[in-house]
């Protein structure tokens, strides 16, 4: 008889607990009560705000929690598999698990090098990492990083869709370049929610030049604001006589200090504040229509996907407009307080569109047995979120890393102990309720 593989999670377990003979703890905890609890001590209250905080009471992060806890999975005995297949077809490329990394935007806020690492630490594992059109590194310095680990490994890039159709084209021709496997047009963030958390400390990172990475290292975009500057120099537009003040002053330094370039030279020049002026001037449409999702058929051979569906009419309709794939998500329930838990959506979405589709899930998922109910429940994939930020700040590029080892460990074992072997195998009859 051959020996029983060690599969995913038995090998991340005995990792664990070989480091424990030794008397060494893992630096990142392996459940996210715990991975929250420490990644809050490690982050300024500013970075804490943005990156936990939510829309409005809250509620709509709490219920895409409660989702999950509504419903239990079943297990099934003796199903005799001694392997797990963890792999799964995602526009047209196979990937090792189905889990991707969410795009979260400013995350320089938690580390100077935060999406190299996240980058790198996604191409360790093989799995895509999905440039944040919010980033804080441009996405060619994260498609280096990612080939610099194996080349060609996968990411795509988010869009956000700005008013300057220019720049909307600059954006997908430099994802085109990048070798990105898909074109994620984010459609719920048109405007940025009531984000009680980030408002009370009057806190906006993008206003300090954090997470303007892919705009200032767009041409179009520079030439945006060499003209902005350009009609303020010559009197053709009256210039505004900033206040000034010791946190203006600090503001200040921090957009210089971020924007590309030597800081003292930066501090001279009039384009890092009038880079961060035009962006909150220009980066989302909050006209977007149908009619603008119709045009990129025509705009991009890159596989097209529409994050921040609910309703299930929204879904049919991006598939008749011939979208290759939706993500369900409320995006970490930050834009619409007391809103549908996302996990509830996809059960909609799934029953609307039929079992072909690719749809995604996003928004709520903790754990690999997350990832086990998702997958039960219709997702063809999930996108991780906060834990691996979490990670990140714990840990940086290995932070992240072992945040997703935990999660596709404990996907395996749930997968093992429910008897299951393969993600097909994973029906709705796995969960209940
Ligand atoms: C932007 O994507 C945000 O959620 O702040």
């Amino acid at each position: 008889m051959p020996a029983p593989a060690e599969g995913l999670g038995r090998s991340r377990q005995s990792a664990v607990y070989r480091e424990g003979i030794h008397g060494r703890r893992p630096v990142v905890p392996t459940d996210f009560a715990e991975l929250e609890r420490r990644a809050r001590r490690a982050c300024s209250a500013e970075a804490w705000a943005y990156v936990a905080g939510g829309a409005g009471e809250g509620r709509t992060m709490t219920k895409n929690l409660q989702a999950f806890e509504r419903r239990s999975i079943v297990p099934r005995m003796a199903g005799g598999n001694t392997e797990r297949d963890l792999g799964v077809e995602l526009l047209g490329r196979h990937l090792p698990a189905p889990v991707l990394l969410a795009p979260v935007g400013a995350l320089a806020l938690v580390d100077d090098e935060s999406d190299v690492k996240i980058a790198r630490a996604a191409a360790r594992h093989g799995l895509p990492y999905l440039f944040s059109n919010q980033g804080c590194q441009s996405m060619e310095e994260c498609a280096a990083a990612m080939d610099g680990v194996t080349e060609g490994s996968p990411r795509w890039f988010q869009l956000y869709w700005s008013t300057d159709e220019d720049l909307v084209d600059s954006f997908i021709a430099r994802a085109e370049a990048v070798d990105a496997g898909a074109l994620v047009v984010t459609l719920d963030t048109t405007l940025l929610g009531w984000r009680p958390q980030d408002l009370n400390l009057g806190s906006l990172p993008f206003a300090r030049g954090i997470g303007i990475a892919q705009y200032t290292s767009d041409p179009r975009f520079n030439q945006i604001v060499e003209d902005r500057i350009a009609a303020v120099t010559s009197g053709a537009v009256e210039a505004e006589k900033p206040e000034v003040t010791l946190g203006a002053i600090r503001t200040l330094l921090a957009m210089s200090r971020r924007h590309p370039g030597a800081t003292v030279a930066n501090l001279r020049s009039l384009v890092p504040r009038a880079s961060v002026e035009t962006f909150l001037d220009i980066y989302s449409n909050p006209g977007l229509s149908w009619d603008h999702i119709a045009t990129l058929r025509d705009r991009t051979r890159l596989p097209v996907v529409l994050k921040g569906i609910q309703h299930p009419d929204d879904a049919r309709r991006a598939f008749d407009l011939g979208v290759d794939a939706v993500v369900v998500s409320n995006h970490g329930g930050r834009q619409v307080d007391n809103g549908i838990a996302s996990l509830d959506s996809l059960v909609d979405v799934r029953a609307a569109v039929g079992p072909e589709p690719t749809v995604l899930l996003d928004s709520g998922i903790r754990t690999g047995a997350d990832v086990f109910v998702a997958r039960a429940l219709g997702a063809d994939a999930v996108l991780l979120g906060r834990p691996y930020v979490y990670g990140l700040a714990l840990d940086g590029e290995d932070g992240v890393h072992d945040v997703v080892s935990n999660v596709l460990a404990e996907l395996d074992l749930t997968m093992a102990l429910t008897g299951v072997g393969s993600l097909d195998s994973i029906t709705p009859e796995h969960v209940r309720g």
